[in-house]
């Protein structure tokens, strides 16, 4: 096991009427901006009852952050924290939101160029205080330091990460999900299950705990995942999967331990480029990536197999076929393609993400740093 920092200063407040107690978690003459996206916090009561809770405060509100956060729309929230002399920020709605937020929170007390701080992740010094309300399972924004913000200009999507960018609370209340839409419920579904994924699925280290953190939460997303997509008011099976994002991706499992996250990174481009939804790049990218590197990850894709799909039968190679063919039903048992094509996809974007993941300098990737360009253009190949 590798040395580490395990530092999470996000406190949780988990479970049913948890927005209520959201004002003892906020100075009492803080002048707050509620931030949320295209409607669904308003439409659902969720603004109204983080109002109530926050009682005498000064509060406005920064409606319309779109998924995949566009940095043009954050600047503008900006703009407004420092016209009203705003003092804490509460997010209210998906890991757009919170990461938006969490921009928000870095850009308004930065400086200098904002989007080269981003962008080269300069370090920063302060930022602006936040809490979030979830309402989608699925990043695990809410308890931890990173966000990603699209720069459509650019056709850049770029994520950051920063100690400081903790949210300080984070409410979980898994009756929010309720109103969510099915492909919704199965994105977050499919962007935990890859979030464990990417912290496990490298080679051994010794990292005993970490791998039965990660296949716990692996089995417990296969197993409730398609539930919620059976019933969508079933308030243990919404609270498990919404625990299990937030465990996914609270920086618990991936301590000590080897990570590759490839996928993402990759995946982020087809999201800059195609407007693909987050997980649906995982959907695609992750089983076309298992292949590409099944020797380098041959040890733990036999664990995989074993532990998590009871796969003990026949050769080694053919375990680990069956392993990635198991992870690619998954995704398509929740409705989440697996395939470019499905999505409608020109043969062309295969050299338009190469010419992303070569501007920006993002290879190479993987545990081993082995998944150059010509890595990268194999699992894009595999990806149609
Ligand atoms: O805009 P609103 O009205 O809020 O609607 C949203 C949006 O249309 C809707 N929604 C959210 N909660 C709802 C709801 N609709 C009905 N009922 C509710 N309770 O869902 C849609 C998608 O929301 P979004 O926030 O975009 O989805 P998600 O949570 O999947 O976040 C994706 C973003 O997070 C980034 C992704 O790259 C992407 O930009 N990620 C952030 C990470 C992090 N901070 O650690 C890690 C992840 O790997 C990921 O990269
Ligand atoms: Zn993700």
């Amino acid at each position: 096991m590798f040395n580490f920092d395990y530092y999470n200063p996000t406190r949780i407040l988990f479970g049913t009427e948890r927005i209520a107690d959201i004002g003892k978690h906020i100075p009492a003459d803080a002048r707050v901006l509620i931030t949320y996206g295209s409607g669904s916090a308003k439409k659902f009561g969720t603004v109204d009852e983080a109002r109530a809770a926050l009682g005498n405060r000064k509060i406005h509100e920064f409606a319309g952050i779109e998924a995949n956060p566009h940095f043009d729309t954050l600047m503008k929230a900006v703009d407004l924290v420092k016209e009203k002399k705003i003092t804490f920020l509460l997010a209210i709605g998906g890991g757009s939101v919170v990461d938006g937020t969490k921009f928000i929170a870095a850009a308004a007390l930065y400086h200098g160029d904002v989007w080269e701080m981003w962008s080269k992740k300069l370090p920063i010094k302060r930022v602006m205080p936040l809490g979030c309300v979830m309402t989608l399972p699925a990043t695990g924004s809410e308890s931890n330091g990173t966000a990603v913000v699209t720069h459509t200009g650019l056709g850049a999507k770029v994520g950051y990460s920063h100690p400081l960018l903790f949210p300080q609370f984070a409410v979980l209340d898994p009756r929010k999900s309720y109103t969510l839409p099915a492909r919704q419920v199965a994105n977050g579904v499919v962007d935990a299950f890859v979030h464990v994924i990417e912290q496990y699925l490298t080679y051994p280290a010794y990292g005993k705990v970490q791998d039965r953190f990660a296949e716990g939460l692996l089995l417990t997303l296969i197993e409730e995942g398609p539930k919620a997509l059976i019933k969508s008011e079933n308030y243990n099976v919404r609270a498990t999967i919404t625990w299990s994002a937030t465990l996914a991706l609270n920086g618990l499992i991936g301590v000590g331990v080897p990570q590759d996250w490839a996928t993402h990174r990759i995946g982020h481009q087809l999201t800059a480029l195609y407007n693909l939804d987050h997980a649906q790049t995982l959907a695609v990218l992750l089983p076309a990536l298992l292949h590409v590197q099944r020797d380098t990850k041959h040890l733990k894709l036999l664990q995989y197999a074993d532990r998590v799909w009871n796969l003990r039968e026949g050769g080694e190679e053919s375990r680990i076929t069956a392993a990635i063919d198991k992870t690619r039903d998954f995704f398509e048992s929740m409705g989440v393609k697996t395939r470019l094509s499905d999505y409608g996809l020109p043969e062309s974007a295969i050299d338009e993400v190469m010419d992303n993941l070569e501007r920006f300098n993002m290879l190479p990737q993987g545990e081993h740093q082995d998944i150059d360009a010509v890595a990268a253009r194999r699992i894009l190949s595999l990806s149609y």
